[in-house]
């Protein structure tokens, strides 16, 4: 007797074990999204605010949780409130707070992996800890490109600079912060660590022949641009053998009109990686803060759905922005791991045909794990509701027309991003998100934000000066 087809919500139900051993108890994965959450000087994990936004998603039945972005060097953030990870990071009091993170993350029997990252050359002056002349980092000295306008140019200039070509001290610096990254996830508690090579960061810089223009043993050829990201999963994984997981996120191509990172030599970095027999699970994701047809962290598509697509035999449902590159990744022979796709899901039966036509074996959920964190256990996972009924709502951010009124490409193209940090930050604060919050209103709300604590911080220098402050009051 033939078997009975899985329903979309069984496929998305199944459990997946990692080649580390590791059981992923469903196949749904939260994306990997920065939260800006973290405050100087250490930009340590922030235990409250993560209780209240880790606490949700780890009730909410994902099957992997994978952190935001930790930058492995103080000096490099790629956006202010990132979490770092530091020489003291294993000390107490910071490892407590590591471990208190790895607690709340998993403390519904999700796992959770810790994304580490360096932004190379897409590291804001300002945003981290480093002297006001000291340049970003990069493969070679490339600048960034935002818009074509004099305004445009300035602004990059202001904000990123031009970054110094890495000597190989630089790089040998970088792969011992990123391996003392992973102890740190280790020691905390977390289940593994995915090294962060896409979106135009730093390894994705190593990636591309745009920015890595090197003569030497780690560019030249794409060989050699492989070479940092194969010493770091070989180094990490003689540090942090099974069961530890290691996962490597990489990009379909890195979408530069010229020169750039083609799909081909993208899917031959992605067949090493799956056939290496190091990497318990590539996610494969798309887009270039660079890329010219959109800006700063812009990693999504533009196509969006109104209602939840029909599953047929004969037609494949195309949700997903970078299908088609999953399914060359897919058919690699001797691939030894699985595959995550993630960008643009938002129907249980569009993730679930991915999954059935084997071009991926996991479903990242980006926007939609922050503008609905409970979405697999109240939706996609909740055999009550029909297929049609399951169905994200859409990624719209209103009141777009104000990025496009802004004349620095630079400012205007990273406004839509807001809604979804802005959101994360409600979580952390412990309200519920505000999906239709408009860019004006997020304005607004940052302008009333900085007027109060502004307006408090006057109260209290007041306060103090007349000898009232809090403190002395309670006396
Ligand atoms: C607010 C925000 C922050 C993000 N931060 C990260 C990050 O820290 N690391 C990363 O690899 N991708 C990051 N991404 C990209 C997501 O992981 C994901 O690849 C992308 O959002 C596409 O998935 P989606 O269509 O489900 O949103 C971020 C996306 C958003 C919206």
């Amino acid at each position: 007797m033939a078997a009975r087809k899985l329903t979309p919500t069984e496929v998305l139900a199944q459990p997946l074990e990692l080649p580390c051993g590791l059981v992923l108890p469903n196949r749904l994965v939260k994306c990997p999204m920065q939260e800006t959450l973290a405050v100087a000087p250490f930009f340590d994990p922030p235990i409250e605010k993560f209780q209240n936004l880790y606490g949700q998603w780890a009730e909410a039945n994902y099957g992997l949780i994978i952190t935001g972005q930790v930058q492995i060097d103080i000096r490099f953030l790629s956006i202010a409130g990132d979490v770092v990870c530091h020489p003291d990071s294993l000390e107490p009091p910071h490892i407590e707070s590591w471990k208190r993170w790895a607690e709340i993350a998993q403390s519904k029997g999700t796992p959770c992996i810790v994304q580490l990252a360096h932004p190379g050359r897409m590291s804001p002056a300002g945003a981290g800890q480093r002297p006001a002349d000291m340049p970003t980092l990069c493969p070679s000295s490339v600048p960034v490109q935002v818009g074509d306008k004099w305004l445009d140019k300035l602004a990059v200039s202001k904000m990123l600079g031009t970054p110094k070509a890495m000597d190989l001290a630089d790089i040998d610096g970088a792969v011992e912060d990123w391996k003392r990254g992973a102890r740190v996830a280790k020691i905390a508690g977390f289940k593994g660590i995915q090294l962060h090579g896409a979106h135009g960061f730093l390894l994705s810089q190593f990636l591309s022949p745009h920015t890595n223009r090197r003569t030497d043993d780690y560019g030249g050829n794409p060989e050699g641009r492989l070479k940092l990201l194969k010493r770091l999963v070989t180094e990490i994984r003689e540090e942090c053998p099974p069961p530890f997981c290691l996962s490597v996120k990489l990009n379909s191509g890195d979408y530069m009109a010229e020169g750039g990172l083609s799909q081909d030599e993208a899917l031959e970095q992605v067949r090493w990686l799956v056939t290496c027999g190091m990497v318990d699970f590539v996610e494969i994701s798309g887009g270039n803060a660079e890329q010219k047809t959109s800006g700063l962290h812009n990693s999504f598509g533009k196509q969006t759905i109104s209602q939840a697509p029909q599953i047929r035999e004969s037609t494949r449902i195309r949700e997903a922005y970078y299908t088609e590159f999953a399914e060359r990744v897919t058919q690699l022979p001797n691939k030894k791991c699985p595959i995550q796709l993630s960008g643009g899901f938002r129907s249980r039966n569009g993730m679930a045909d991915a999954i059935t036509s084997s071009a991926c074996d996991l479903i990242g959920l980006g926007r939609t794990a922050v503008l609905e964190p409970d979405i697999p256990k109240r939706l996609l996972l909740n055999h009550a509701l029909s297929d049609e009924e399951a169905l994200a709502r859409p990624h719209i951010v209103k009141g777009q027309w104000l990025s496009n009124m802004i004349p620095i490409k630079v400012v205007g193209s990273s406004l839509p991003i807001q809604l979804f940090y802005f959101n994360m930050r409600r979580l952390g604060n412990g309200l519920q998100p505000d999906p239709d919050k408009s860019i004006l209103g997020m304005i607004w709300s940052s302008v009333v934000e900085t007027f109060h604590s502004g307006l408090s911080v006057a109260v209290h220098r007041v306060l103090e000066t007349c000898g009232l402050s809090k403190a002395q009051k309670v006396d």
